[in-house]
């Protein structure tokens, strides 16, 4: 299936590993062109010359914090200077570290949302005008399962992914006269580096090896596997092409069968 995405220009945030990676790499392979985006620049360099051989695209890489309102809008006027355009957005970019709330302070409270939703907001902010003025666009924000199943040792993601969801629905009615559709993904254990930290980091708040804490949720998926981030990476594609031009304000689990929501 042609998903049409030849010459479309796509910001992919969290761009040098994982998910946004597999994004990036399943863009270019449609012939997309892709400005990668995350912080450390020697990784994302690495990336951009390996996705730039593998697929024959063009990449260019943009170093960002997030975090930072002033970067992320030099790098959508970046971006835009050197394509032209940008067609999709697709926010991945996040680090958030699962803490117990009794141990969130003041300060760590207030930092949560800067862990992943404010990036996500940063990047819509200066990307949708742009949008607008071009009467097109397409994004897709990485939500994750915590968004839909609260668990106290979850809260600081849970907060983040049910915020990404919310703010997906909001935009995508305010936008879609627009020409723009905005959706979301829910994946859920992924296989990709952090998923790995995450386990490590579990492993020792429950006195776990690291392989019985991988068997243990593995065990719930009716997959009976964890996701690659490839999976991911072509849903998103899919999604933000024009094969997907009635759907918007949508949600998709990419989550083995997990989810329990109808
Ligand atoms: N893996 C899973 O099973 C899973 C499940 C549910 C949801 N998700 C969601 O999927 C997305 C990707 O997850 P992942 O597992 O692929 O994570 P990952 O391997 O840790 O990749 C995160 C990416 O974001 C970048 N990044 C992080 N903070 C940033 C910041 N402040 N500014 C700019 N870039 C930043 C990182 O690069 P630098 O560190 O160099 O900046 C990296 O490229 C996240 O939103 C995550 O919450 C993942």
């Amino acid at each position: 299936m042609d998903l049409g995405l030849e010459g479309q220009v796509a910001i992919v945030t969290g761009g040098s590993r994982g998910i946004g990676h597999a994004c990036a790499a399943s863009l270019l392979s449609e012939g997309a062109a892709v400005a990668l985006v995350s912080r450390d620049p020697e990784r994302l360099e690495k990336t951009q010359a390996a996705l730039e051989k593998s697929s024959g695209g063009t990449v260019i890489a943009v170093p960002t914090e997030l975090r930072d309102d002033a970067a992320v809008r030099a790098m959508v006027d970046r971006t835009i200077s050197e394509f032209g355009r940008v067609d999709i957005l697709i926010n991945a970019a996040a680090t958030v570290t699962p803490t117990a709330f009794h141990e969130l302070t003041e300060n760590s409270w207030l930092d949560l949302f800067e862990q992943k939703l404010n990036g996500y907001a940063r990047c819509l902010r200066y990307v949708i005008p742009h949008m607008r003025e071009r009467s097109a666009g397409n994004v897709v924000n990485i939500s994750g399962l915590a968004a839909r199943q609260p668990h106290a040792t979850t809260i600081p993601v849970g907060l983040n992914n049910s915020a990404v969801l919310n703010l997906t629905k909001a935009l995508a009615n305010d936008v879609a006269k627009d020409g723009i559709r905005v959706n979301a993904i829910i994946p859920h254990i992924i296989d990709t580096d952090r998923q790995d930290e995450t386990m490590r980091e579990w492993a020792v708040i429950t006195g776990q090896t690291e392989a019985e804490v991988r068997a243990e949720r593995v065990a719930k998926i009716p997959l009976g596997r964890m996701g690659t981030s490839e999976e991911v990476g072509d849903v998103v594609a899919f999604l933000a092409s024009a094969r997907c031009g009635f759907v918007t304000g949508a949600a998709w689990h990419v989550d083995g069968g997990v989810s329990m929501s109808i």
